[in-house]
């Protein structure tokens, strides 16, 4: 899709960091949106836009809704809404923190930055637990169709909708769990990536697979391993046209569906969860038309 932010649909850079921001008290981010608009290109930089924003600027984005919130005994999975996300993506870790830098200058004036988190690619786009990550991601056109919005009106098609979901990883638990239990609780045999035809309903690529929901469930996921000094985990990103198939699998993963837990959550839990409106390009800058800039 020629509009679309190209970093949404390119294969996986080495390095990444992920930023974070809130609406200081009072401020009115025009000027500094449109600084950014004309910064990034969407492909070394994808832009997220929280509805936080969009209802500072008195916009409304159609689709864009509330990061759900579940609890229950042995389930947590927070809602921690931001204002604008900005994944920086390259090859050059010096070069992302500078440009990171640049981008927090120039917006400092109406956001403070709430989360930093420095992601890479491991191996052939392994989780830390050694995982094969994005096997079932949706290839070519159905990709495009799963993630970016098709609509004629300027400024809207060409956008995607993204939730964005920090994971910590308990990797010493994951690591005590016998083989068998730690391939089951995916529902893929780490060894060669084979799908177990016997996997449990807990199974976590049970509890997603895409097919399986009404109607069909399809995400376009980008998600990262990360790390700081005494932490390391997922950067769960999933775009999509829609948020609805995203909110879906989370619900069943949650177990809000059927009382039955996604197996992850016995070694990993999420502590940030935030859907973002990523706007279209338009000759390398971003399009914030639909938000009436
Ligand atoms: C720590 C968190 C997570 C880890 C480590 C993880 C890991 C994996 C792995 C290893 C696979 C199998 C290979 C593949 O098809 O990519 C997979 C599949 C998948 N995951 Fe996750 N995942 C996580 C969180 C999530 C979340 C939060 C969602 C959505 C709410 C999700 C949605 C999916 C989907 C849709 C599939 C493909 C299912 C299919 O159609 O076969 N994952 N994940």
């Amino acid at each position: 899709m020629k509009t679309s932010q190209p970093g949404i649909l390119a294969p996986l850079s080495a390095q990444a960091r992920y930023l974070t921001f809130a609406l200081k008290p009072g401020a009115r981010p025009h000027a500094e949106l449109k600084l950014l608009a004309g910064m990034v290109d969407g492909k070394a930089c994808v832009v997220g836009i929280g509805a936080l924003l969009a209802f500072a600027l008195q916009r409304e984005i159609a689709g864009l809704k509330p990061f759900p919130h579940y609890r229950s005994d042995n389930v947590e999975v927070p809602s921690t809404p931001a204002a604008l996300w900005c994944w920086l993506r390259g090859e050059d870790r010096g070069e992302i923190v500078l440009r990171a830098r640049a981008v927090e200058k120039m917006l400092a004036s109406a956001f403070e930055v709430t989360g930093v988190v420095d992601a890479f690619r491991h191996g052939r786009g392994l989780d830390l637990t050694g995982y094969e990550d994005g096997t079932e991601n949706p290839k070519g056109k159905k990709a495009v169709e799963a993630a970016i919005v098709s609509d004629r009106r300027p400024g809207y098609g060409g956008a995607s909708f993204v939730a964005v979901q920090q994971w910590v990883h308990d990797l010493d638990r994951f690591a005590a769990m016998p083989q068998k239990e730690q391939d089951s609780s995916i529902g893929r045999r780490r060894k060669d990536n084979k799908e177990l035809g016997d996997a449990p309903n807990s199974a976590h690529v049970k509890r997603t697979a895409q097919e399986s929901f009404t109607p069909e469930a399809f995400v376009w996921r980008r998600s990262m391993p990360w790390a700081d000094a005494t932490q390391a985990g997922l950067m769960f990103v999933a775009f999509g046209q829609s948020l609805d198939a995203f909110d879906a699998q989370l619900k069943r993963m949650a177990g809000a569906e059927d009382g039955i837990v996604d197996a992850l959550f016995a070694f990993t839990r999420p502590v940030t969860g935030a859907y973002y409106w990523c706007p279209p390009v338009k000759g390398k800058k971003l399009d914030l038309r639909a938000i009436g800039l």
